[in-house]
């Protein structure tokens, strides 16, 4: 993984503002070079921005579209960004970041990830999910250049599609080992783009039609929730490994652009202390009714890393040395991970009296 091991906030300046569609933009940021090693990343990860409104800081996670440089320490990094209605960042992206401004980046983080290696992938994304998978196709088929790679995407219309011309970029410079799909949920076509919506009956047609499905070696499924399920049980149906199936969902209720996330009232004991484990030190503070251990830890420590404290970002992502917790939701853990001991403190309640969480390990 190529993410330092400290998510850590840098201010990066912006170079490039490119509008996408009349929905979305790309932001580019110029890395300094005293800064580059900090923000390694793997292709398929993201970035969180901060910004402060009316005292009140707001975060939000987006992720990278720009390919992962062959030496690692990237000169510049692009990410994709969607307007959501009455979204705190997203607006203040489309209206108001300009060429020159200075932004707080957070360094890179995410598990949907793909270590450039032989062998044939594919993905079906829906929206902006695009994003982070346009990163781990070009990142792939720039890197090894045997993989191939099967783009099965989904969107409204052709105008409201995000990276339409990075995308077709791909499929000149790679015509034999670079497959496209798209369907078009609200625009009917005579010849191109197939039309409708891509749910699980779709794609377990479709998927057998168009690909060797038991010989892809990883597949990336990102997009809203519906898209991202559908297709999952669409995969397993087809006799997929659920270790070969990634996921990543973007724009769930109380997501990274929402005002804020749904919290569910804890029926765990009325007093319980957290110990964290944060950056080589510890300390132990009390955990207030109903709020979550990141909230907790926050009140004492504003270094605790969180993007989304929605449940779907993985940021705050933390192993549970001792005690135990119900967590709310989870978008983010694999169950591999949450098998390991790993949680989510956005979405962590005490259900013991005392909780002890490292976020270093
Ligand atoms: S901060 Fe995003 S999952 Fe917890």
């Amino acid at each position: 993984m190529a993410a330092p091991a400290r998510a850590r906030f840098h201010r990066l300046r912006v170079t490039a503002v490119d509008r996408l569609t009349d929905d979305s933009v790309a932001l580019t940021f110029t890395v300094p070079e005293e800064l580059r090693e900090l923000y390694r990343h793997a292709p398929g990860q993201h970035l969180a921005l901060r910004r402060t409104v009316d005292g009140a800081e707001v975060r939000r996670t987006y992720s990278i579209c720009s390919a992962a440089p062959a030496d690692g320490a990237p000169r510049t990094l692009r990410v994709g960004v969607r307007l959501v209605d009455g979204g705190a960042f997203s607006t203040y992206a489309h209206k108001e970041i300009a060429v020159g401004d200075e932004l707080e980046v957070m360094t890179p983080a995410g598990r949907f990830t793909l270590d450039p290696a032989p062998g044939h992938y594919a993905a079906v994304v829906g929206g902006s999910g695009i994003t982070p998978v346009l990163s781990i196709a070009t990142t792939l088929l720039e890197r090894a250049p045997d993989a191939r790679f099967c783009l099965i995407r989904s969107d409204r219309t052709t105008a409201s599609t995000m990276f339409l011309e990075e995308v077709a970029d791909l499929k000149d410079r790679y015509p034999d080992r670079f497959q496209l799909v798209t369907v078009l949920s609200r625009e009917e076509q005579q010849a191109g783009p197939v039309s409708g919506r891509l749910g699980e009956e779709r794609l377990t047609a479709l998927l057998p039609a168009l690909l060797p499905v038991e010989r892809i070696a990883g597949w990336f499924l990102c997009g809203p929730f519906g898209l991202v399920q559908g297709a999952e049980r669409a995969l397993r149906g087809l006799g997929v490994r659920r270790t070969r199936i990634h996921e990543e969902i973007f724009h769930v209720d109380g997501g990274p652009d929402a005002d804020r996330p749904a919290v569910v009232p804890a029926s765990g004991p009325t007093h319980s202390t957290v110990t964290a484990q944060l950056d080589g030190r510890s300390g132990s503070w009390p955990v207030r009714d109903g709020e979550s251990l990141l909230d907790a830890v926050l009140r004492n420590r504003a270094d605790a890393p969180y993007a989304c404290k929605g449940g779907v970002c993985g940021t705050c992502r933390a192993f549970l040395v001792s005690g135990s917790v119900r967590m709310d939701r989870n978008f983010a853990l694999e169950p591999e991970e949450t098998d390991a001991g790993y949680v989510l403190a956005c979405q962590s309640r005490p259900t013991t009296e005392k909780v002890e969480l490292d976020f270093d390990r």
